[in-house]
């Protein structure tokens, strides 16, 4: 077995996750409601058992999208032919990774979650791995300054308009083209493997064998606010992918609550009182050197109630700098709840021409400029958006524009605001005021009696706790790693169980277990070490890969029913309602699609039954 160095077997205080008990992941998605939350997204209506509605992925005229209650799921049946559970429907949507969504649902359900890492680290150590990353930057900023092997690295930057100012400024760095030049390094200096892989400079590849992790990359070590480095992005010098690898979770770095450039921002910040918020590495990099002091990147992902709570020590007023894209709409419809955490407006510029910050500074500074300073409260932006979507000239695009804003007005706490956002929204809907409230007061009512805390739980007794097939299939996998080339017929929607899904997801992404344990959210974690530790029968490698092809196919089977069932509901209703011929013949196309591939599943089935025997009588002999 591999050791894990991340959690050091202790556990994760907080989630006392045991296998016959629900876990926090399964209680979130007990009480969260599918419906109310795509519902947000796209307007559903019920039909028969269902819910229909645009699907919110593609541009489609007809609805072929479902949402079904009972089993908490969705499917979109048109282009994008897919679907899945409640989070996989927030990751897609807002671009977010798994424990970002979870965190997001369980907010709203109520449900506290316990922080993505619980340091188990003393302050000694602390300080010990600060020094690490300190003389791990100093290493790859000498090397990018001086080294020949640094040419294309200095090159690079130099073509993208960095000069050495700002490579010293913000203590940028090249890593070498080498498997242990970095190891060896630190270690000379007295550092030991343990605490390389801790910091996540190195990685463990095989028990015992371990090699950097950043290779002939660009380095950007990554500051909290006091000044310590907390880990690194790094990016390539081409187009190859990934473009940035970021240090792993660690005990100093957990990149959604990381700050980018923060630490050379804050003065500027609190002079200025307000912050400019970006996404990328660069953007940030290229505003300072354009005198735009008071500028942080959120790392690529939405802004986040963490990073808010670090920002909002500095100052009341932010600015969040968005593409037009539509992950950027998501990202604000979001932000709205961060005002009353931070009892101030959140203003939002939305970057003209999917141009981003780094491109519009380096264009034209006055237009940036410009821009922050005509930046819109986020609910106005909300207003306008939603409006624009909706046709105001009929009573019914009225009553949708209001519905739409009801949930983000009643968000604000400041009785002023809300009363002003009010007068806004009867104007904007020419419709009196006093009717607007009675409206407004229904609303609220309605929402009351649902609360969290009341919710029946899923209707039909449906259960989301583990699946035994899953969990083996895992097992099988994560202890035999050699099963991974094995397994293309086997599909992450495959695992209904949302925390089987991830771990098979971060699985086919990674080599290790090391890794894979630093990918995943650390409410998974104590469920990835049972899978880990779980017994299995011993068993030769032919009668593993045999139960393994068993297990895909049991799956598969599995999800081939159950995507049956949903298309049938959905053939019933289209032909109750005399839907249109193309459309139904499209369905039917579809659910004949899928019993033929359920007729293959049963014909391997049937094959492999005949051929056990062989088998058998093959490992008698
Ligand atoms: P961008 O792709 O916009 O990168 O991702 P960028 O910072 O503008 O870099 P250039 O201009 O292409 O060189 C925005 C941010 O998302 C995160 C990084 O923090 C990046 O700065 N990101 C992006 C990753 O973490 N990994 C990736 O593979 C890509
Ligand atoms: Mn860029």
């Amino acid at each position: 077995m591999l050791p894990l160095p991340l959690n050091k077997g202790k556990g994760i205080k907080g989630i006392g996750l045991q296998n016959n008990k629900m876990g926090v992941i399964d209680e979130v998605k007990q009480r969260t409601d599918i419906v109310e939350v795509i519902n947000q997204y796209t307007k559903l209506t019920k039909a028969g058992r269902t819910f229909r509605g645009l699907c919110p992925f593609h541009s489609e005229t007809r609805p072929s999208f479902f949402v079904y209650p009972e089993q908490q799921s969705w499917h979109c049946f048109g282009a994008c032919n897919t679907g899945g559970d409640v989070f996989s429907f927030i990751m897609k949507k807002q671009g977010i990774d798994f424990g970002e969504a979870l965190r997001l649902l369980a907010q709203k359900t109520g449900i506290t979650i316990p922080s993505r890492f619980e340091p188990d680290t003393g302050k000694d150590e602390r300080e010990r791995l600060y020094q690490v990353n300190e003389a791990a930057a100093q290493y790859f900023h000498n090397l990018l300054l001086n080294s020949p092997a640094g040419e294309k690295a200095r090159s690079y930057l130099a073509s993208r308009g960095l000069p050495p100012e700002t490579i010293i400024n913000f203590q940028l760095g090249f890593s070498l083209d080498s498997w242990e030049a970095l190891k060896q390094y630190l270690m000379e200096r007295g550092y030991t493997g343990d605490e390389l892989l801790t910091t996540g400079l190195i990685i463990e590849a095989e028990a015992d064998k371990t090699h950097d992790r950043f290779r002939n990359r660009l380095m950007f070590p990554i500051y909290d606010i006091r000044g310590h480095i907390t880990g690194f992005g790094a990016r390539v010098l081409d187009d190859s992918l990934p473009k940035y690898l970021n240090s792993p979770q660690t005990p100093l770095f957990d990149k959604s609550s990381s700050v980018y450039g923060i630490n050379l921002a804050s003065s500027a910040i609190r002079q200025q009182n307000i912050a400019v918020i970006v996404e990328g590495y660069m953007d940030v990099i290229t505003a300072h050197q354009n005198g735009f002091n008071n500028v942080v990147a959120s790392m690529g992902t939405a802004l986040n109630e963490k990073q808010v709570s670090t920002l909002k020590k500095l100052t009341k007023n932010m600015v969040l700098a968005l593409d037009a894209d539509a992950a950027g709409e998501e990202a604000m419809l979001r932000s709205v709840s961060y005002e009353n955490t931070i009892d101030s407006e959140v203003k939002v510029i939305i970057l003209p021409g999917g141009k981003d910050p780094d491109d519009v500074i380096k264009q034209d500074a006055k237009l940036w400029q410009e821009l922050v300073e005509k930046a819109v409260p986020i609910i106005d932006y909300n207003f306008n958006m939603i409006s624009a979507k909706l046709d105001l000239t009929t009573s019914k695009g009225m009553s949708s524009t209001a519905y739409s804003l009801f949930p983000i007005i009643d968000g604000i706490k400041d009785e002023i605001r809300l009363d002003h956002y009010m007068t806004k929204l009867s104007q904007l809907i020419k419709i009196d005021r006093r009717k607007l409230e009675a409206a407004f007061a229904a609303y609220r009512a309605k929402k009351k009696t649902r609360k969290p805390t009341e919710k029946p739980k899923t209707p039909g007794g449906y259960t989301f706790l583990s699946s035994p097939v899953e969990e083996y299939c895992l097992t099988l996998m994560l202890q035999h790693p050699e099963l991974k080339d094995s397994c293309q017929g086997l599909l992450a929607e495959y695992f209904e169980n949302t925390e089987n899904r991830e771990i098979f997801t971060a699985w086919q992404q990674v080599g290790d277990l090391p890794s894979l344990k630093a990918e995943l959210d650390t409410t998974i974690w104590e469920h990835l070490d049972s899978l880990i530790t779980r017994n299995l029968p011993p068993a030769s490698q032919t009668e593993r890969q045999y139960s393994f092809t068993d297990c895909i196919l049991r799956l598969r089977e599995k999800f081939l029913r159950n995507l049956e069932e949903k298309q049938a509901k959905v053939l019933a209703l289209e032909a109750e309602s005399g839907g249109n011929a193309a459309e139904l013949a499209k369905l039917q196309e579809q659910g004949i699609e899928v019993s033929i591939q359920l007729g293959e599943v049963f014909a391997q089935k049937g094959q492999r039954r005949s051929g056990a025997k062989e088998v058998r009588n093959e490992l008698k002999e």
